[in-house]
């Protein structure tokens, strides 16, 4: 007895020094940190936010990829409409170089394709009025912190403005994200917009056989036909049975990051699951999370979503940048004559079979036989959770998936 507490004392002792020594390589500098898990917080809230409004429906956020599109706020903005973005992302002791580059070593750290192994385009731009000149020195910097380019864009005929717009982040996310926005309401302001695609690639693959057609249940409207994979395997799970609700962590490839799903025990709208979720609420249920056979079924589909993030910012404090009458961005156009009028935050999802191999001994493992189920065919949240940066690269839910209307069953 004491003999194998020594043995596995010195194991665990074992593993933490080799974890620390393999993130040690390339530790994440304290402002990054800091801001890793403040955006984190902030893409909490802003979920939450969202969530609340009327006719909401699938939902997907980027917290890394809103605190960059804050942090260009930052950099063309002067006093208070710069100052705003630092007070919302809780960095008003860091310094503006450090903010910067901050943000900007978080966003490279987890957007790396060659380590990450998922793929994740990140394409943003800042479109301003044909009356705007940029000031070199803005546009050198947000290229450099945060890969953004700029153009500029007259709405005299609307339609081909929009058209130019969607056509871009069609073609930069190779044909993934098809459309950013059918309107625009304010169209004579600086417009940020990000044009994202992300696949996460599993960490063991799906059997790309193992897809069939199945039925996902809205709440209170109808079943859609969706495409679903199946696979057994030990997986990180927890059910909550006070809180009706489970949770499973799938990880993406080699580890570096890991997908939540969190779903109802019934098929029931969000909201009830909406309001518990925090990061402290997050981070209890995962400190849970125990290696269980599971037997997953998820639904294979891919999803397109479009916000425009402008009024939720101004909900949680970015209340100058947004104000045609306060906004200062002469940092950015060498005048007083720009404000946000729009924060475009669209993303392509797709779920598929794609990982790395699957490890076929498992299937030996006598505890295989008895799989708990993790069935998505109805409503559930998910999150993207960084390893090495405890950074959330994405959070959302999906409520209707696309897909045909199949008879009504409920
Ligand atoms: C991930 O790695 C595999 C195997 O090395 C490779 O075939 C695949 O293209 C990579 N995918 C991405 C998105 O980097
Ligand atoms: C913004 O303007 C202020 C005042 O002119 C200046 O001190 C600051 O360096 C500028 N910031 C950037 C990022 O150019």
């Amino acid at each position: 007895m004491w003999f194998t507490n020594v043995v596995s004392i010195a194991l665990i002792i074992n593993a933490i020094s080799a974890a620390t020594s393999a993130s040690a390589k390339n530790p994440l500098s304290n402002h990054a940190t800091i801001l890793a898990d403040n955006s984190a917080n902030l893409g909490f809230t802003l979920y939450q936010n969202m969530a609340k409004a009327k006719k909401m429906g699938n939902i997907a956020i980027s917290p890394v990829v809103v605190a960059s599109s804050l942090g260009l706020v930052a950099l063309g903005g002067k006093a208070s409409t710069a100052s705003q973005v630092k007070t919302l992302l809780k960095a008003a002791e860091v310094k503006d170089d450090q903010f910067h580059s901050g943000l900007s070593e978080l966003l490279t750290e987890v957007s790396d394709p060659k380590t990450r192994n998922v793929t994740w385009k990140i394409n943003n731009r800042l479109y301003g009025p044909s009356s705007v000149s940029f000031v070199d020195n803005f546009v050198k910097n947000s290229k450099k912190h945060y890969n953004c380019d700029h153009s500029k864009i007259s709405f005299k005929d609307k339609k081909s403005a929009l058209n130019s717009i969607n056509e871009w982040a069609a073609k930069s996310t190779d044909g993934k994200l098809p459309e950013v926005t059918k309107e625009m309401e304010k169209t004579d302001g600086a417009m940020i917009v990000n044009a994202m695609f992300f696949k996460p690639r599993w960490d063991q693959q799906f059997h790309h056989k193992m897809v069939d057609n199945r039925g996902f249940m809205v709440p209170n409207s109808y079943t859609v036909s969706v495409q679903m994979m199946h696979r057994t395997g030990f997986y990180g799970f927890f059910d909550d049975s006070t809180n009706k609700l489970s949770i499973l962590s799938m990880p993406l490839s080699h580890k570096k990051s890991t997908m939540l799903f969190i779903m109802p025990h019934h098929v029931e709208p969000l909201d009830r699951l909406e309001k518990m979720l925090t990061k402290k609420q997050l981070d209890s249920w995962l400190s849970k999370l125990k290696e269980t056979a599971m037997a997953v079924s998820l639904p294979k589909v891919r999803m397109e979503v479009s916000h425009n993030l402008q009024k939720y910012l101004e909900e949680l404090g970015l209340t100058e940048a947004v104000d045609k009458s306060k906004a200062d961005f002469s940092n950015m156009s060498g005048k007083k004559d720009l404000y946000l009028s729009s924060v475009f935050h669209a993303s392509a999802l797709e779920w598929d079979t794609d990982g790395n191999e699957m490890d076929t001994s498992i299937y030996a493992s006598e505890k295989l036989r008895n799989p708990k189920l993790f069935y998505a065919d109805h409503p559930f949240i998910f999150l993207v959770k960084d390893q090495k940066t405890n950074s959330i690269l994405y959070i959302g839910r999906m409520l209707r998936p696309k897909g045909e209307k199949m008879r009504d069953e409920l």
